[in-house]
């Protein structure tokens, strides 16, 4: 039977033959030993084989591998505080499922070529521990859904406009016509809502996006909830569980990639609702207590984002943002005309978005000015408007950027490392 290997260093096989497979990871050739780093998908564990002990056909054999090479390995596992992981394979055969060229990838090489060959830097185990917890992100993602009655729903990827800022669409040719690339699900999420109430999706989503900063992707995934009979106050509250139930979750479930990425799982385990909460006009007034002075009414950049999560360490959720700075379908407050029933959700250590969600706007004539005041023409919004014109009823929604929360979560320099093959405004390719 052939294991994984982190199965294979279970206490309980020690002393036992072991079928292995995988790749190599390092190789090393002494006078009498080869050294094997093999690694598969469970982890790495380290294979020797020994002159004299073998056949000299199997040593010359593991003594010609390179990097990279597929094999199959049998032998016995023993205890070796030595060796990394403290248990060694003892081989005895060798299969070399196919000998690797040359790997390109060696030591010290630069950001630009690691993604020039992206897909071969996959394999590495930044990448392999990263793309562990994206995948345990995603299942949190779901499961915390699930469990409270949501549906999962999907809408186009091919759309006829927009719904946030214009100038971050791609345009497609479609046939004869043009299309955009989604931008968000949320206009067909409100349609959706009649039939299901409470629903979400994980879809990739695209914004031709012209800063090139380390936290924007031109595509990305973007988990988006919609709720039908839900206000501002219970919006926020779903927010706040389903980023606190994909910590949990993950600190739980990936303490040992969390541990190799600088990520101590304890300080995830500590972040859980409620949130602290403090309106915009708040937030200007932190700021400014801090000698940064920002205009009311202006949407808060990046580096007063920053300044203001040095003073939290649990993710802020920051609301009521001035209207006019918002997109069309956040309706103003009765309380306060000039600020939007919506929110962001801003994590801490990175001090960036990681949420945005709001109340929707349900009165038609404001929904109508809204969009004729960002230049949008009516007509091809009044599929949306007929949302509002047959048994519309209040409703909220937001949307959280899971590479956002997997660059917090592993601590990555760039967004990038996020997603196996990133998006950017410089780079489509691999
Ligand atoms: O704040 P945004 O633009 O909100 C919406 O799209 C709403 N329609 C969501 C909704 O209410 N259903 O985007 C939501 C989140 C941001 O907070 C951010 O985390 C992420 O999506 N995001 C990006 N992530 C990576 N690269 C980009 N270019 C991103 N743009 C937004
Ligand atoms: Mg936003």
């Amino acid at each position: 039977m052939v294991l994984k290997i982190k199965e294979a260093m279970k206490g309980a096989n020690v002393n036992k033959e072991v079928n292995l497979r995988g790749w190599i990871y390092r190789h090393r050739v002494s006078k009498d030993v080869v050294f094997i780093l093999l690694r598969d998908s469970s982890g790495i564990i380290q294979c020797t084989f020994k002159k004299g002990e073998i056949p000299e056909k199997t040593f010359k054999k593991a003594e010609s591998l390179r990097i990279e090479s597929s094999v199959k390995i049998t032998g016995v596992i023993k205890h070796d505080e030595r060796a990394p992981g403290g248990f060694e394979v003892r081989g005895k055969t060798l299969e070399i499922v196919h000998l690797a060229e040359r790997f390109p990838i060696g030591r010290d090489l630069s950001e630009e070529f690691l993604l020039d060959v992206r897909h071969l830097w996959i394999r590495s185990q930044k990448l392999t521990n990263v793309l562990k917890v994206r995948s345990k992100v995603f299942e949190a993602i779901r499961e915390y859904y699930y469990k409270d009655g949501f549906y999962e729903t999907h809408s186009p990827i091919l759309t006829p406009g927009g719904a946030e800022e214009g100038p971050t669409l791609f345009e497609v040719k479609y046939y004869k016509e043009k299309a955009y690339l989604s931008q968000t699900w949320q206009l067909y999420a409100e349609s959706i809502l009649f039939a299901l109430e409470k629903i979400f999706t994980i879809a990739p989503t695209f914004r031709a996006e012209k800063s090139r900063t380390n936290r924007h992707l031109t595509e990305f995934w973007m988990t988006e909830a919609e709720m039908a009979w839900c206000d501002l106050d219970c919006c926020i509250k779903v927010t706040e569980e389903l980023i606190s139930h994909i910590l949990q979750k993950v600190a739980k479930e990936c303490k040992d990639e969390l541990k190799t990425l600088g990520r101590d799982p304890k300080d995830l385990l500590k972040i859980k609702p409620p949130f602290p909460r403090i309106t915009y006009t708040e937030a200007l007034k932190i700021l400014e207590k801090d000698g940064m002075k920002v205009k009311w009414g202006k949407d808060l950049r990046t580096l007063e984002e920053r300044q203001l999560m040095k003073h939290y360490d649990k993710p802020l959720v920051v609301t009521h943002y001035p209207k006019e700075a918002m997109a069309f379908y956040k309706p103003r407050d009765p309380k306060n005309p000039k600020v939007a029933l919506c929110y962001d959700v801003i994590c801490p250590e990175l001090g960036i978005e990681i949420v945005g969600g709001s109340e929707r706007d349900l009165d038609i004539e404001e929904l109508k000015k809204s969009l004729k005041n960002k230049g949008e023409d009516i007509s091809n919004y009044e599929f949306y408007l007929d949302t509002r014109r047959y048994g519309s009823v209040p409703h909220s929604g937001f949307g959280l950027g899971t590479e956002r929360v997997i660059q917090w979560i592993c601590k990555l320099d760039h967004i990038r490392d996020a997603i196996p093959f990133p998006r950017t405004a410089k780079r489509h390719t691999p």
